[in-house]
């Protein structure tokens, strides 16, 4: 298995490109099986998630076209040749499951895996299910598969969401695209990759109007056709990077980063000693000088400080002046990297899903485990400011995520590399 091995305290200068948001990506993979012509995705994320997905697309029969120099994706579902999406491929990777509400909408019936327990969490899927009941959709459960109906197509109806799901809502809205009749979607979730998914189903000839705020209208239409559309940068992967230089130092422009999508979290660092700023090409993230200051914060829903960047965030202020306390409300099993940063040095105590961290002078390098995708890169974070050599073991966590991390990484003088393993 590869390992990434880090050496601590080179401060990190120069420029950093923000791919395309795996998030959105991953959905708009699946918008290709509501059209019978071809969905182009440009700058598109080379990620093990994003290949798993296509991967379960040509299962169902839709050519897919990987142009690797264009970072560009075709996806061409002229037939759906199948409508099974097996336990094997869902298990993989939750959001495959958002395959279930497109083969709805294009063939009225799909037998779709539950997707298997996730390491952060239960994280069911009852809301997307009960917004295709919603719908007029049948749905069993069976030995661990969906199986939905709706034989006579799906009907436009009004759905509010007792919480917010990013997951729910795209769900829904691909599924509510060629539904008969109008769709509201309330309490829905706002995250950016929501307007992406939106932009690229209205360019293929969708009606959907309101996303980006609690309120989605859609009016049904009767087919989709093919488009070109471009991913939506990577919030998650450019907020990662940021917090990078806040721990090691430096000065960094974050290429193509939107600020408005990071906005929480720039405020964060400000308040912690770090300069973000908006820049034509981007965000630019510089921290000289001493100790960041310790700082509270908890996680919500756009436009909230994202869980996803909960962790990286931790392993910056464990070495700030002062105690931060972090309260984790999306995900009730998130704070698996505390423990594996307390390895080198950290001072995380965990009380149900709330961290207090009391900040340290130093860090030093050791072993550590990654455990999910977004703790793993906290690892690499802890590493880029400790003394000494942190090695950062089951990266294979890492690249579901984040692609060339190391290159991108040592270009900006870290000193990382990738150790090869079987
Ligand atoms: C997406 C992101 C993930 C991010 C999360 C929250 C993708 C591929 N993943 O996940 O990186 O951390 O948003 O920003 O886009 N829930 C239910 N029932 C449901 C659906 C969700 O109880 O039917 C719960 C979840 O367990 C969780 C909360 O709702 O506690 C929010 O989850 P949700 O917003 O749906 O996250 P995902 O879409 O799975």
């Amino acid at each position: 298995m590869d390992r990434i091995a880090i050496t601590g305290g080179a401060p990190l200068k120069g420029s950093i490109p923000i791919y395309g948001a795996k998030n959105s990506a991953l959905k708009l993979q699946a918008a290709a099986l509501l059209s019978a012509e071809p969905l182009v995705l440009e700058n598109m994320p080379d990620l093990a998630d994003t290949r798993f997905m296509a991967q379960l697309l040509a299962s169902l029969g839709v050519e897919v076209a990987w142009i690797k120099e264009a970072r560009t994706l075709r996806l061409h579902a002229g037939a759906i040749a199948s409508t099974i999406a097996p336990y094997d491929l869902v298990r993989k990777m939750r959001a495959t499951f958002n395959v279930l509400g497109p083969l709805l909408a294009r063939v009225g019936h799909a037998t779709v895996s539950l997707p298997g327990g996730c390491a952060i969490g239960a994280r069911p899927v009852d809301l997307h299910l009960k917004a295709f009941e919603a719908m007029g959709v049948d749905i069993h459960i069976e030995q661990g598969y969906v199986k939905a109906a709706a034989l006579r197509g799906l009907r436009g109806a009004d759905i509010t969401f007792p919480f917010v799901s990013v997951g729910a809502t795209e769900h829904a809205m691909l599924a509510a695209v060629l539904a008969q009749g109008d769709t509201t979607l309330r309490n829905a979730a706002r995250e950016p990759e929501i307007v992406d998914l939106a932009d690229c189903l209205n360019a293929m000839g969708a009606r959907i109007e309101g996303a980006g705020t609690s309120e989605i209208n859609i009016r049904g239409v009767t087919s989709l056709k093919g488009a070109k559309h471009r991913v939506v940068s990577d919030r998650i992967e450019a907020g990662t990077y940021a917090l990078a230089v806040a721990a090691a130092r430096g000065d960094v422009l974050l290429e193509g980063a939107n600020y408005d999508h990071i906005a929480a979290l720039a405020e964060l660092m400000r308040r912690a000693g770090v300069e973000v700023e908006t820049e034509a090409r981007g965000v630019r993230v510089r921290r000289n000088g001493g100790r960041l200051l310790a700082q509270d914060f908890e996680t919500e829903p756009f436009p909230g400080f994202p869980t996803d960047l909960q962790a990286q965030a931790m392993a910056v202020l464990c070495l700030a002046d002062g105690q931060s306390r972090i309260r984790e409300t999306i995900f009730e099993n998130r704070f698996m990297h505390a423990p594996e940063l307390a390895r080198l040095g950290a001072q995380i105590a965990v009380h149900g899903n709330e961290a207090v961290v009391t900040g340290v002078e130093k860090l030093i390098g050791a072993p550590v485990m990654a455990t999910d995708l977004r703790a793993s890169v906290s690892l690499v974070i802890a590493g880029l400011a400790a003394e000494g050599e942190t090695i950062v073991n089951r990266v294979y966590h890492l690249d579901r995520g984040f692609e060339s991390l190391e290159a991108k990484l040592a270009a900006c003088g870290a000193q990382i590399e990738r150790q090869r393993g079987d």
